[in-house]
């Protein structure tokens, strides 16, 4: 089998190429990136020599060249788009037209050649949960994005089920919730506390700490993309959550301080992103009930070892983080 996988070059999909190629000896990837300021061939070292992958610098809204890729590939794994909710908030438009238009260009291609198509999404397409409470998403709860991220990736959910719908289009959809580990650009929140904190720095905690994510080890959430692939059933949105119950942001804050060894006065409240969603928790019981997933990798243990991975591959991220340093608030 050829898959076609969008953004690999980013996070997760460098992650789900390493985790592909090895797993299933027999199957080829093409990896099509753009290689926006978070696309990096760097995170895919290990792998460029190998005979059955391969990598084509382009733009999903370039259909020419999507039309051709999609032509050649059994499925499509689409992670590419714009996925930093603080820069969704200082420039939208280019949110709009990579989360909503390239997809829209990719689902266009796949409709030509009636290929599969895994659109991968995020959980803040349901808005978010109060403190405090046991609530948590599922796939029957009501769409209600609340930031410029989360509602070009709500339109691209949409216009994927929309494609089933109408032109019975072969798709399947993943919503999981934050993911961390290796790879992850150093402006996200973990990588950039970690690379911050080496720096001798201070680790910046917006508001008052209490929000709350559902905090994803990225292999579990390799593993689960490749049973929806396998054994996901046409048509299906899973939900995809982790390990974590209600850690808050100054939790973790406290816990990678404690792991480096470095004291909590390296906390500095800054001002808190516009539009904050409070709370994300994931209810995975269909993905687990029906395929057979459930996350593996505690958090505990695999904040150390993400932690142990920023300090031993500092050549990786110095060079993103001096570029990405500008867009915050400091
Ligand atoms: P990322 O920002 O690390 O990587 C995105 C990749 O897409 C980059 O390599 C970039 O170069 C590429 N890209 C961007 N625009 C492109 C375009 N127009 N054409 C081709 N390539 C383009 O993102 P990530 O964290 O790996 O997230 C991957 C997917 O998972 C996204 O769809 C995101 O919405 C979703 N998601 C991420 C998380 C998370 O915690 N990181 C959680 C839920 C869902
Ligand atoms: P982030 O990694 O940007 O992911 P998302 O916005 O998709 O949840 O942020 C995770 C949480 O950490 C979120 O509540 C915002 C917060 N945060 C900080 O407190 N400080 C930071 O420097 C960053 C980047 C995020």
């Amino acid at each position: 089998m050829t898959l076609l996988v969008t953004g690999g070059a980013g996070f997760i999909g460098s992650n789900f190429i390493r985790y592909w190629l090895e797993k299933y000896p027999e199957d080829d990837i093409i990896n099509l990136d753009a290689l926006t300021y978070a696309g990096n061939l760097a995170s895919l070292k290990d792998v460029e020599q190998s005979s059955r992958y391969s990598f084509i610098q382009g733009n999903i809204l370039d259909a020419d060249l999507v039309g051709d890729l999609v032509e050649k590939a059994d499925k499509i794994v689409h992670f590419a788009a714009e996925s930093h909710n603080d820069r969704a908030i200082l420039d939208p438009g280019i949110f709009i037209e990579t989360n909503i238009k390239g997809t829209f260009t990719l689902l266009e291609a796949a409709k030509k050649y009636n290929k599969h198509f895994h659109h991968i999404s995020t959980d803040e397409v349901f808005g978010h949960l109060e403190l405090g409470t046991d609530d948590a998403f599922s796939e029957t709860t009501p769409y209600a994005p609340r930031s410029p991220y989360s509602a070009s990736k709500a339109g691209s959910d949409h216009i994927v089920r929309a494609y089933h719908e109408t032109y019975g289009l072969p798709i399947t959809i993943t919503n999981c919730s934050n993911n961390f580990g290796p790879y992850q650009h150093p402006e996200k929140f973990i990588p950039r506390m970690i690379t911050d904190i080496i720096d001798g720095g201070t680790v910046k905690i917006y508001g008052d700490g209490l929000y709350v994510r559902d905090w994803l080890y990225v292999l579990d959430h390799c593993r689960a993309i490749d049973a929806v692939l396998s054994k996901g059933k046409n048509g299906e949105t899973y939900l995809v959550g982790g390990m974590t119950s209600d850690v808050s942001n100054k939790d973790i804050a406290l816990k990678v301080l404690e792991i480096m060894g470095v004291s909590e006065d390296k906390i500095a409240y800054v001002a808190d992103r516009p539009g904050h969603d409070r709370r994300y928790a994931v209810d995975w019981t269909k993905i687990h009930n029906e395929l057979g997933w459930q996350p593996e990798h505690s958090f505990e243990e695999w904040l150390k070892e993400t932690v142990a991975w920023y300090q031993n591959h500092e050549s990786w991220w110095r060079p993103l983080k001096e570029r990405a340093e500008s867009i915050y608030t400091k």
